[in-house]
């Protein structure tokens, strides 16, 4: 039999117009897609424990920890982003070390989330964190927090990512999600290092710009050190350089990350070559006293919202997922006449710092709440056992034995408390009792100073004594 050899013809890709992240449109579409989007959980910063699942040594001195959230649920994040990493780095009962650390995997890929440490000698976390955190171990996060991202909708994908040394996270974050995803791209990366065989995910970018023709790749390196067969480019970042990689920068949304010597001189080559300061996002890796003051603030305001969102689902978790997204109107996708795709997001609040505004309003309705606390002795009394709990918020005693772990016999009487891994793990059925001893054997799901102040976990506490619980 003869086999005829045919020449085989390779289509180029049909692209859709521009990116589109996939939550975007599954987020404002009808009820059947929309839980699934749902299943991807709130797109607002919570405190969540995450276990480290693997690590993956990079070179350049940086290390990938990928981790998975404790409660089982993906973590939603946009590319870019960053979470804040609480590191015992003193011991369990001491305050830890909070750190920040961008996420270097693709938010497309939510049911695990990698950060990439660069190790710094002279550091006080990261040897800690390249000699400590192996698989297995639980931290204490909050996140995601950030505003330099990728947009959730882009009709114009054109982007310039420039990267210098550790800055490459974020950035790396960026390339993963644009090559995961369908849709017209249009993607330079120029990355700088200062070492030839430093330059960290290298492998994976040369892959990526092998297989996918909408991202380029160019590295630059320092001239001292630079070996003969080098074939990048060299030194420094120049307006020469920006013109050479992307003569069209100024048709461009530019993305930069790395120390802030670099981040000022790209802003200013970024004018020369056309770029508009609206045009230029930046992240500081290392920065003056004013950026970490506003990555405090950042943090701050993001743990008062995981705090919000904490409370309420504490309240009534049944209600408050069923309240997603709409609740929040995040990222509904809209069109404009011409057909253009808007993202519209969560409107921003200023906060109060005088505490002149809603807080105090608040603080008086506290006042009077307090004033008429209910009285447990008239609770409808549920259950067996020589012990009483007393749900204040619920209005019910519940009787119970000393051997039964007290989320089991709370829920069934109606007590509504949050619960994913019922073993101590996750945090997510944290409550604070006002009165009575327990027992706990937790597995990382609380901190020392939250038992200092009271929280317990009810799925794997006993009680010791009749009890009075916030819940
Ligand atoms: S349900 Fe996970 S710690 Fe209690």
């Amino acid at each position: 039999m003869t086999e005829l050899l045919t020449e085989t013809v390779v289509q180029e890709p049909h692209r859709i117009r521009g990116l589109e992240m996939p939550w975007n449109r599954v987020m404002g579409s009808t009820e059947g897609p929309a839980s699934a989007a749902r299943a991807l959980g709130p797109w607002h910063p919570q405190e969540f424990m995450a276990e480290c699942v693997e690590i993956v040594p990079e070179v350049g001195g940086m290390m990938t920890f990928v981790f998975r959230r404790s409660d089982g649920a993906p973590l939603a994040f946009r590319a870019g982003q960053y979470v804040s990493v609480a590191f015992p780095v003193n011991g369990e009962d001491q305050d830890p070390a909070d750190r920040s650390y961008s996420l270097s995997s693709a938010p497309t890929k939510p049911w695990t989330f990698d950060i990439t440490v660069k190790r710094d000698p002279t550091g006080l976390v990261s040897p800690w964190v390249h000699e400590n955190i192996k698989p297995g171990t639980v931290l204490e996060m909050l996140g995601p927090v950030g505003a330099f991202h990728l947009p959730d909708a882009d009709r114009r994908a054109r982007y310039l990512l420039l990267a210098a040394g550790a800055g490459i996270t974020p950035i790396m974050s960026m390339v993963r999600t644009i090559h995961s995803l369908p849709g017209e791209a249009d993607v330079v990366v120029l990355y700088h290092g200062a070492a030839a065989e430093g330059f960290a995910f290298n492998k994976e970018l040369a892959y990526i710009a092998s297989v996918d023709s909408r991202i380029k790749v160019f590295y630059s390196l320092g001239d001292r050190g630079k070996p003969d067969d080098w074939e990048g480019l060299s030194g420094r970042l120049t307006a020469a350089m920006l013109d050479q990689v992307a003569p069209d920068a100024n048709g461009r949304q530019v993305y930069a990350c790395g120390p802030e010597g670099y981040l000022n001189t790209a802003t200013e080559l970024l004018g020369k070559v056309g770029v508009d300061d609206t045009s230029i996002h930046m992240e500081f890796f290392t920065g003056d006293r004013q950026t970490i003051l506003e990555y405090q603030a950042e943090l701050a305001l993001a743990a008062d919202i995981a705090e919000e969102i904490a409370e309420e689902i504490a309240d009534s978790a049944e209600d408050y997922y069923e309240s997603q997204p709409t609740a929040f109107g995040l990222y509904e996708p809209g069109y404009d006449a011409g057909g253009t795709l808007k993202a519209t997001g969560l409107p921003l609040e200023t906060s109060d710092p005088d505490g002149s505004g809603s807080d105090a309003a608040d603080g008086g309705a506290d006042v009077e709440q307090e004033a008429v606390t209910p009285d447990a002795s008239s609770f409808e009394t549920v259950g067996t056992g020589s012990l009483t709990l007393s749900f204040m918020r619920t209005g019910i005693n519940v009787r119970v034995d000393p051997s039964e772990h007290i989320l089991g016999p709370a829920q069934r009487a109606g007590v509504r408390i949050g619960a994913n891994c019922k073993e101590g793990m996750c945090g997510s059925c944290k409550i604070v009792k006002l009165s009575g001893e327990v027992e706990m054997n937790h597995q990382g799901g609380i901190r020392a100073r939250e038992i200092d102040a009271g929280k317990f976990l009810p799925c794997c506490s006993t009680a010791q004594t009749d009890m009075v619980i916030d819940a």
